[in-house]
């Protein structure tokens, strides 16, 4: 498996060293190459702008259209009859192809109803939509008009929502009536008519694309059906925007309840996303691309929607799971159904098919001799789960590292410049145009193989957020305080002797569920208003399936005396709604106390480790070492750590 070419070209050595290298010598040489992939309506005045540092703006002074490169060239290419969009649903069992043609129509007529509504250049819109084209169609058609979508994952609950809607402010939020999960129907409008009644901000109109599985009813007035409106609209032309102007807003869980909201602009994510195609994933224009993930995720706005269509492949856009519908062999029949010859998901995905096929038989029953590479990344790959896809498989599995704020890998193994050896456990190197530096405390690198915050020197590559919205200042805080000339990711890691990345850790209380980054934080929020607890703690503890599972611990109120296991049900139910079931909350336990350092400081990071049953130092501040004790048997009686 090392070394081997995902292009069939063979391994071009050296390669990799000389991109990185001079995309930070000659970044504006570098990144002015890679902006010749892509049509501009006016060209820059600088590819860098960096007069105002350390805020960093791509080619400033020029215009484009994002939806133009997405989908319009590539129909004036030649690409009309090419698929561009397959949706493959087994939850519904239908599978369906849109070319680019077609795309390039629907995407301008939904656009046209959308500026019938109102909706112009600026405009923020809510994409708050299960796995369907038209999620896609919705975001394309905001490119097309110049309008800031924000999508919202369809498993966040109501309240969620409301805050998305009370920051983005937007004039229409798009919906679908109902989502479809394995098990159940979820019902999208009556989250949404909830969202907008506990938000502030109140938008215009709702566009509810209805599905047959459950459609919803419409309030008359603010409630538009999309097929009526679009069969109304004309097509809309594409607008051309700065390159600096906003694509989308995307929130993510920061260490607050407060999501924050990352921002994207058009032209450097244009360029990123089509420069990331070819040398990071070995893709070329034609191909089968496949994003098994969601478009409520930065997975699913890079990978399933922009990256693959401003590079001309075809991409799947899938709504199932990796096991159940109808069973682990799902991914394989995807792969041969529509010769994908990359697929990128999240390790949990893998870790659900080996557990449910161990064995990997249902491989037996498909041809997957397309795919030529898998790429996961959305939270740290344990090294089991790697190697067991590449035996299986047969194909290089690359662990590659990012964010929701950069948008685009950090560190991978750049399949189409220089395929390098893979070491398990790391994301190997970093991508051409990321400084990546690992700082101690001290703010000085540290030595090899030794931890520390892992940090990119300013400045970050196209494509990368600017800012967060309508928060300079939070943006500056949480990414450019903490060390002058570096944006902070917030992970904790180490670089080896031979310049691999190893991601480990977050170093705030941000938690990976199943790929999905959630906030303890808010987690603790929700429980603290409980009526009945005096104070809470929320950790990630380990799990096989999903890389860690959140765990409550609270402390009731003195006098409480209500049953405890009604409590914690109560508990569940509260995070559950106010948070929603993507955040898997599922198990709340009442102890006495809280251990907590003598500063009045929770020790969440060494109940972590009794829970996990792993190893840890008892910390030299502890106020009181007897309460560790009374945590570790109330963990053991649920079923966590250790005995002893
Ligand atoms: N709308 C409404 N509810 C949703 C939802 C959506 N779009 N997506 C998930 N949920 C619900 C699920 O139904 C589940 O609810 P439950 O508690 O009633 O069972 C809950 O949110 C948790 O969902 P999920 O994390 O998907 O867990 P799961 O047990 O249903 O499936 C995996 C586990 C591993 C199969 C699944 O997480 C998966 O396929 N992951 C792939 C990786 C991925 O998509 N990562 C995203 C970033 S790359
Ligand atoms: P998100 O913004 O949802 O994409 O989550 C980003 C976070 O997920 C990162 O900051 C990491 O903590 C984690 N993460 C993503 N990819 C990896 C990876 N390949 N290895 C380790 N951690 C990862």
């Amino acid at each position: 498996m090392q070394g081997q070419s995902a292009t069939g070209a063979g391994p071009r050595t050296g390669a990799w060293q000389a991109a990185h290298d001079r995309s930070l010598k000659d970044p504006a040489g570098f990144w002015g190459e890679a902006a010749a992939a892509i049509d501009w309506s006016r060209p820059w005045n600088k590819v860098l702008e960096d007069s105002t540092a350390p805020s960093y703006r791509w080619f400033s002074g020029a215009e484009l259209n994002t939806c133009h490169n997405a989908v319009d060239r590539h129909v004036a290419q030649g690409r009309g009859d090419q698929a561009a969009i397959i949706h493959d649903s087994p939850v519904t069992g239908r599978v369906t192809s849109i070319s680019y043609a077609e795309l390039q129509d629907r995407v301008a007529r939904f656009a046209g109803a959308l500026q019938d509504l109102g909706v112009a250049k600026g405009d923020r819109v809510i994409v708050y939509m299960p796995m369907v084209p038209e999620a896609a169609i919705a975001m394309l058609a905001c490119a097309r008009i110049g309008a800031v979508h924000s999508v919202v994952f369809g498993g966040f609950s109501a309240r969620e929502l409301a805050t998305r809607i009370d920051d983005a402010k937007p004039k229409v939020v798009v919906a679908g009536s109902c989502g479809i999960e394995p098990s159940r129907i979820v019902p999208y409008k009556p989250l949404l008519d909830d969202a907008i009644a506990q938000a502030r901000h109140q938008p215009e109109h709702c566009v509810i694309f209805q599905r047959e599985q459950q459609p919803a009813e419409l309030l008359p007035g603010r409630d538009l059906d999309w097929q009526e409106i679009t069969a109304a609209a004309s097509p809309a032309d594409c607008v051309p925007v700065a390159a600096t102007d906003p694509l989308y807003i995307l929130y993510t869980s920061g260490t607050t309840g407060q999501p924050k909201g990352v921002v994207r602009d058009n032209g450097g994510h244009a360029v990123a996303m089509t420069w990331s195609m070819r040398h990071v994933y070995g893709v070329e224009p034609g191909e089968v691309f496949w994003s098994a993930s969601d478009v409520g995720w930065v997975v699913g706005h890079s990978y399933i929607v922009y990256a693959p269509l401003l590079h001309g492949c075809t991409t799947v856009l899938y709504e199932g799971k990796p096991v159940g519908t109808p069973d682990a062999g799902a991914f394989w029949r995807v792969i041969e159904q529509h010769r994908v010859a990359v697929l990128f998901t999240a390790p949990t995905a893998f870790r659900a098919i080996k557990r449910d096929d161990p064995d990997a038989e249902h491989l037996g029953r498909y041809d997957t001799s397309s795919l030529r590479a898998l790429f996961l990344a959305g939270e740290r790959c344990d090294p089991s789960t790697l190697d067991w896809a590449g035996e299986i498989l047969g194909v290089p599995v690359v662990d590659h590292w990012w964010q929701t704020e950069t948008g685009w890998a950090i560190a991978a193994n750049c399949l189409g410049l220089e395929p390098l050896p893979i070491k398990s456990g790391s994301p190997t190197k970093p991508v051409p145009g990321y400084d990546v530096q690992v700082l101690g405390d001290d703010s000085v690198p540290v030595a090899p193989g030794n931890i520390g915050r892992i940090m990119i020197r300013l400045p970050l590559p196209p494509g990368c957020l600017p800012t967060l919205w309508g928060n300079d200042e939070r943006f500056r805080a949480s990414y450019l305080a903490a060390e002058p000339g570096f944006y902070l990711s917030g992970d904790a890691g180490y670089m080896d002797e031979d310049g691999y990345l190893f991601v480990m850790s977050r170093i705030d209380d941000i938690i990976n569920v199943a790929g999905h980054r959630l906030s303890t934080g808010g987690m603790e929020a929700v429980l603290a208003a409980h009526p009945d607890v005096a104070e809470c703690a929320v950790v990630g503890v380990a799990d096989q399936l999903k890389g860690e599972l959140p765990l409550g611990l609270v402390v009731l109120k003195t006098g409480v005396d209500r049953p405890k296991a009604d409590i914690a049900r109560e508990l569940v139910a509260k995070v559950r709604d106010e948070i929603g079931p993507v955040a898997a909350f599922k198990t709340v336990l009442v102890v006495p106390r809280l251990p907590k350092t003598r500063s009045g400081k929770i020790l969440r990071g060494t109940m972590k480790h009794i829970a996990e049953g792993t190893e840890y130092r008892m910390p030299a501040t502890i106020d009181d070492p007897a309460i560790l004790e009374e945590i570790q048997e109330a963990l053991v009686a649920a079923g966590y750590a250790r005995a002893g």
